[in-house]
């Protein structure tokens, strides 16, 4: 990538002046992941990782229900994200208000919040998941009921795994995810024998029921670790093959997949221009964040 070299330089030079440190996304093109990133996961371990961090700067590389949670866990930090209008299409599809309803129908039930939301609808919520802890989440809540929101087929996904607790979800869908269809699966199967495929729980159940393995997004670069498959296929985002296929070169990497249009905001030049300019700061109403944070913080404490 020699016409971003100027751009990586840059950046690891404002890192090591101002202590500052990048999370990446494992949905965050290989430019990105390969050079300039400190941190690189799942949503879990960017959550994780930005609970630990000493930097001043936390910038993150991913989109800004990320930057939210980041912030949520350092109040008191300066967070980073390179484009505010990296979105997801999840965190759009529900209000705080929608929660407060949701809660009014059904008294008493708890709310477990993929962390794909606003802070303002994890300030509603008792606890919040990823896809890869949903599953432990629910269970440790120790409850025959849960609303879990917003995703409708990761809950669904999530409820094949708990025998005897009832799911009430949400139609909240990833625009990425909700595309892919158990004949993709098939056909991939045709054209590629032998190939290994693994599906993202945000995915359609009848996708997922297609697969060999569902799970995180580092749930799946586990899975390749271990397994060396010859062949895959990682049914999610298409920045995940490409960085895993650079520490596998081994394996075989076929798809289909499908580009996250927000995860594709955050660029090489604007992580510099945030650096360089301090922008764009993610900030959080306090009292909100007080109430977030314990919905984010009950979540990290489950093991
Ligand atoms: P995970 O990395 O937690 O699997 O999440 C996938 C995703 O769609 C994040 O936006
Ligand atoms: Fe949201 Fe889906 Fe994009 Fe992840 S991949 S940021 S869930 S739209």
């Amino acid at each position: 990538w020699p016409i971003l070299a100027g751009d990586i330089e840059a950046i690891l030079a404002l890192k090591r002046d101002h202590n500052a440190v990048i999370l990446a996304h494992n949905y965050q093109t290989p430019e990105i992941f390969h050079t300039v990133a400190d941190i690189v996961g799942d949503s879990l371990a960017l959550a994780r990782e930005a609970a630990a961090t000493d930097a001043d700067i936390i910038v993150v590389a991913g989109v800004h229900f990320m930057a939210e949670t980041a912030k949520l866990l350092n109040p008191n930090k300066t967070v980073l994200i390179p484009d505010s209008a990296a979105g997801c299409s999840l965190a759009e599809s529900i209000t705080a208000e929608d929660v407060r309803q949701l809660r009014a129908r059904h008294p008493g039930v708890p709310v477990v919040t993929y962390v794909n939301t606003s802070a303002a609808v994890k300030a509603e919520s008792d606890v919040c998941c990823t896809s890869g802890n949903a599953k432990k989440v629910i269970e440790s809540l120790g409850v025959p009921r849960v609303i879990m929101l917003p995703d409708e087929f990761l809950a669904q996904n999530t409820a094949a795994q708990v025998p005897g607790i009832e799911i009430i979800t949400w139609a909240g869908h990833c625009e990425v995810h909700e595309l892919f269809t158990a004949d993709d699966i098939r056909s991939v199967r045709e054209s590629y024998p032998g190939v290994v495929v693994l599906a993202h729980p945000e995915a359609p159940p009848e996708v997922v029921a297609e697969a060999d393995f569902a799970g995180s997004t580092a749930g799946m670069v586990d899975f390749v670790g271990e397994k060396r498959p010859a062949r895959v296929a990682l049914v999610t985002e298409c920045s995940m093959s490409d960085n895993v296929a650079v520490q596998y070169p081994e394996v075989e990497f076929v798809r289909p997949c499908n580009l996250c249009p927000h995860m594709k905001q955050i660029t090489l030049p604007k992580i510099r221009r945030a650096l360089e300019q301090r922008q764009y700061e993610v900030t959080i109403d306090p009292a909100l964040a007080e109430r977030a944070r314990v919905a984010v913080e009950r979540m990290l404490a489950v093991r």
